[in-house]
């Protein structure tokens, strides 16, 4: 059996600068690495549904969102396969039997659920007038192993976060496979490689990219929104006059330029400035960084080349965005062509599964064995 990816995201917004270092870039490199036999890209619709049960809506209108974000990255429908979580009803039945193999309490103890109970507010005692937990959020780990065994992934490529989810995967697989005889695939996790990938901060330097604190660059804004949002980006306090020393580490730009700055700037933007009063002349991050700390190096200077070198990346991506906007129509078709694909492989694991658990009684040559079974006990 080859190697195989599965991994995806929730559709309850556009995605951002944050979502392409921490794994959509890394997503079109394993695509056009060629080492993988099959690479399926989720669009986690139902997962998205289990904290946005009383808004449906939003899940329904980001999937296209999504999408085009993913295609205008270079993920490509010819190599990877697209697809909408909810389409696939195998997923949920996998997940219904997988249920039984997990405990409350091993759910409980799981630490992104944990937290995210605790943001979300769930954490109420669930009386009523209390928002307490939804019973489809709180065994979210467990529809995320269906999604990943379903496929045989052997690799997920995820963000650290979703690190306990893989774990209680693994575990799944293990007590599935000892229960009921080998039948799943034990998947590892594939973390992004470079440490400010890991996770990108907000524009305000808060932890985390986050829709509701509106400190995100997203994939599809404009070159003016960009800027924008550059312009207002957290640095040093401390940093006051251009020729004071300033920090670089917390100091976001920098953050920024160690995820998305590449050797081939410095001359692309030293070029920039051929005329003009200021110079740029600096040959690596280092040096710039180096300036920096010692003094004589403005925000608005490092921020002017954060700009460009994050539009050198937004920029195709832009115009990607702009082409397949003007086609949706193909867009869907993609989404429905790699939904009735992905089906037909979950169902494959899905027989396999009811196989092992011997609940396939119907499939051909069992009903008879089972009937020869039966009669011997009315004899
Ligand atoms: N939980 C993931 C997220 O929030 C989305 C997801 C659902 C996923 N099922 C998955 C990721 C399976 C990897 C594998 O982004």
């Amino acid at each position: 059996m080859g190697k195989i990816i599965l991994t995806g995201d929730r559709p309850t917004g556009r995605l951002h600068i944050g979502h392409y270092v921490g794994s959509l870039r890394r997503r079109v490199e394993l695509q056009n690495s060629g080492k993988f036999d099959k690479i399926f890209v989720m669009i986690a619709d139902a997962q998205a549904l289990t904290d946005n049960a009383d808004n449906p809506e939003k899940v329904r209108q980001n999937i296209i969102e999504v999408a085009l974000d993913y295609m205008s990255c270079g993920l490509d429908p010819e190599k990877t396969t697209l697809f909408i979580q909810s389409q696939v009803s195998e997923l949920t039945e996998l997940t219904f039997f997988y249920m039984n193999l997990v405990t409350v309490q091993r759910l409980q103890r799981n630490p992104t659920v944990k937290q995210e109970i605790q943001l979300r507010g769930f954490s109420d005692s669930g009386e009523e007038n209390k928002a307490g937990t939804p019973v489809g959020f709180f065994c979210y780990p467990i529809s995320q192993a269906a999604d990943i065994t379903a496929f045989k992934a052997d690799t997920v490529p995820v963000g650290e976060d979703q690190e306990p989810m893989i774990e209680q995967t693994r575990e799944i697989v293990r007590k599935f496979n000892s229960t009921y005889g080998v039948t799943l695939v034990e998947p590892e996790i594939m973390l992004p490689e470079n440490a400010a990938c890991l996770r990108l901060p907000g524009t305000d330097g808060k932890a985390k990219m986050s829709k509701s604190l509106g400190n995100c660059i997203y994939l599809s804004d404009s070159a003016e929104d960009v800027w924008a949002k550059v312009k207002g980006m957290y640095t040093d306090p401390g940093h006051l006059q251009v020729s004071d020393p300033g920090k670089v580490e917390g100091n976001t730009v920098f953050t920024y330029l160690d995820a998305f700055c590449k050797p081939e700037h410095f001359a692309k933007f030293r070029e920039a400035f051929i005329g003009k009063k200021v110079s740029f002349e600096f040959n690596s991050l280092d040096e710039v960084k180096e300036q920096y700390r010692k003094g004589g190096l403005g925000d608005m200077m490092i921020k002017n080349f954060l700009n460009a070198v994050l539009n050198d990346t937004l920029e195709p991506i832009r115009e990607r965005r702009k082409e397949l906007e003007k086609n949706l129509p193909y867009v869907y078709e993609v989404l429905r062509k790699g939904s009735e694909t992905a089906r037909a492989v979950a169902a494959e694991t899905l027989a396999d599964v009811k196989r092992s658990m011997k609940i396939n009684y119907f499939d051909p040559g069992v009903l008879d064995e089972l009937i020869k079974e039966q009669e011997e006990k009315y004899k």
